[in-house]
């Protein structure tokens, strides 16, 4: 008989330190690597839970040298590391596993020599043939990279260890893309082998979700279309394009770039029912089911079920068109809303509203379950809301928490009633602080656990999604692209998305 711990995956199990592996950075001189991923590894191994004979493998084009290389992560790390200041005797023992390798990704010849180079660090070691490959490099270069690895006998283990490799976002740009990339990698590599990565599922509170729902009976029994009215997802951001930021977005837009990806991760986890077990397999096929039942939206109703905005220039604040990369009439969206219906037993009928966008009022992630109001209204007069007030928040970021917001008697002679907050935060329930989204998927990858990474028929069925909203937009040319203030809440006709004229966004 299956034990429980057969059928957890290790993400929610007590963490242990990986085993040891070579991990071998893809565009190791690019911005996600400074930024996220040599400060994730830094902190892993400080936290105790890299093996001591882990090494790292930086490969780009750029000719440098070890020391020049183990300079620059350095800096990465100093500037973006959560953990301050940096424990400079740590690094320096770490950073004599960290070697530098020129490749040109699109040459199949180079890979030769880092076969021998990856063959003789193996025999230093002892990393017993295991290899992470981790591709942060431009899109277009995910295939060929694969191919190349593949041809020089990378993508399989001689001995008895693992081969496997994490593919950064953006994974396609619709759905014949991501398809074709899907079966490039599969030629390749098995399913088993390959680590999509969400960065939003390495977050805390995105896993909370799943804890709150199945590890509380008190709520799961109200999560369907008996109790709740509608969801609101938003994913809102201050900033605008940074640094070269902007060449990309031209490529994406608000649609492409949050929603075919993160927010509706965040709607799957949400919306899903229970799974057998928590495991890879289990959760990715509830999550799966649900993203499949989202009903595509036909080209007549883009113009009714979603906004779009683009940010305009204030003062000294540059407007979208003004950003280095952008062209000076792009149509591109920075903001997007849309109202999407789960055609499944458990959600026919609720919708859930999504919306992000750059330049907004305030940096917030959340997820708003708001539920119907009671069948009778006993305490309905003055002071009361005639819409009801229950309604879960889930605080992503920042303020990590939950709120259960209840009508509560205000004190005193009179039966008044007012809306108040049960609320649990992070930061004052728990002394330590969350690791780095990064943090735990790099440990996830490397202990072999799919969890918390996107499967091929999960990314095929958010483009699906995705590539309907887009067609409706291009033949149709609605809804308008409509300006908005950077700091404001982005169009206010995303207000108009609601069913109910009474609702409106909210973050809390
Ligand atoms: C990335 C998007 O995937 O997520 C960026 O490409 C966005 O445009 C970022 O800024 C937001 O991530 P977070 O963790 O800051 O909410």
């Amino acid at each position: 008989m299956a034990s429980r711990n057969d059928i957890l995956s290790s993400s929610f199990l007590e963490p242990e330190p990986a085993g040891a592996c070579i991990f071998v950075l893809f565009g190791v001189t690019g911005d996600l690597a400074r930024r996220k991923i040599a400060p994730a590894l830094y902190n892993l191994q400080r936290s105790g839970m890299l093996n001591e004979r882990t090494v790292v493998v930086g490969v780009a084009r750029r000719t440098l040298s070890d020391d020049t290389f183990r300079q620059e992560m350095l800096q990465g790390i100093r500037t973006h590391s959560s953990n301050q200041p940096i424990d400079e005797v740590l690094w320096a023992d770490f950073a004599k596993r960290w070697f530098y390798h020129v490749t040109h990704f699109d040459e199949a010849d180079e890979y030769t020599t880092l076969w021998k180079r990856l063959a003789e660090l193996d025999a230093a070691y002892g990393t017993g043939g295991n290899r992470l490959f981790y591709l942060a490099t431009a899109p277009e270069m995910f295939a060929p990279i694969g191919m190349n690895l593949c041809q020089a006998n990378l993508a399989r283990s001689k001995d008895d260890g693992f081969v496997r490799v994490v593919v950064e976002k953006p994974f396609g740009r619709d759905s014949e893309s991501a398809r074709a990339l899907n079966r490039q990698l599969l030629n390749c590599f098995d399913e088993s082998q390959i680590f999509r990565i969400d960065h939003y599922l390495g977050k805390e509170t995105v896993q909370n979700i799943l804890i709150l729902r199945f590890a509380n009976a008190v709520f799961e029994p109200l999560f369907n279309r008996q109790y709740v009215d509608h969801v609101q997802i938003t994913t809102a951001e201050t900033v605008g394009m940074e640094g070269r930021r902007g060449t990309y977005y031209e490529t994406v837009g608000a649609m492409r770039d949050m929603i075919q990806n993160h927010m509706l991760q965040l709607l799957a986890l949400t919306a899903m029912d229970p799974p057998i077990a928590f495991n890879a397999l289990d959760i990715r096929n509830e999550k799966v089911k649900v993203l499949r039942a989202i009903r595509p939206l036909e080209p007549e109703h883009v113009a009714s079920c979603t906004v779009r905005g683009q940010y305009i220039q204030a003062g000294d604040i540059p407007g979208y068109r003004q950003e280095k990369g952008v062209t000076p009439d792009s149509q591109v969206e920075t903001y997007a809303a849309v109202k999407l219906y789960v055609d499944n037993w458990r959600w026919a009928g609720v919708p859930f509203y999504l919306r992000t966008g750059k330049r907004l009022g305030k940096k917030a992630s959340q997820v708003l379950v708001v539920f119907k109001r009671e069948p009778i209204r006993s305490f309905l007069h003055e002071g009361c809301d005639i819409r009801g007030t229950n309604r879960l928040v889930i605080r992503i970021t920042p303020d990590e928490g939950i709120n259960l917001v209840i009508d509560a008697k205000v004190p005193g002679v009179k039966m008044q009633l007012r809306p108040v907050k049960m609320d649990f935060q992070y930061n004052s329930s728990f002394e330590s602080s969350s690791p780095e989204a990064y943090e735990h998927l790099l440990l996830d990858a490397m202990q072999g656990d799919q969890t918390l990474f996107i499967r091929n028929d999960e990314v095929e069925a958010s483009w699906g999604l995705v590539d309907s909203i887009r067609l409706g937009w291009e033949l149709t040319g609605k809804p308008e692209l409509i300006e908005y203030a950077p700091g404001s809440w982005g169009p206010q006709k995303a207000d108009g998305l609601f069913d109910d004229p009474y609702m409106h966004w909210q973050t809390v």
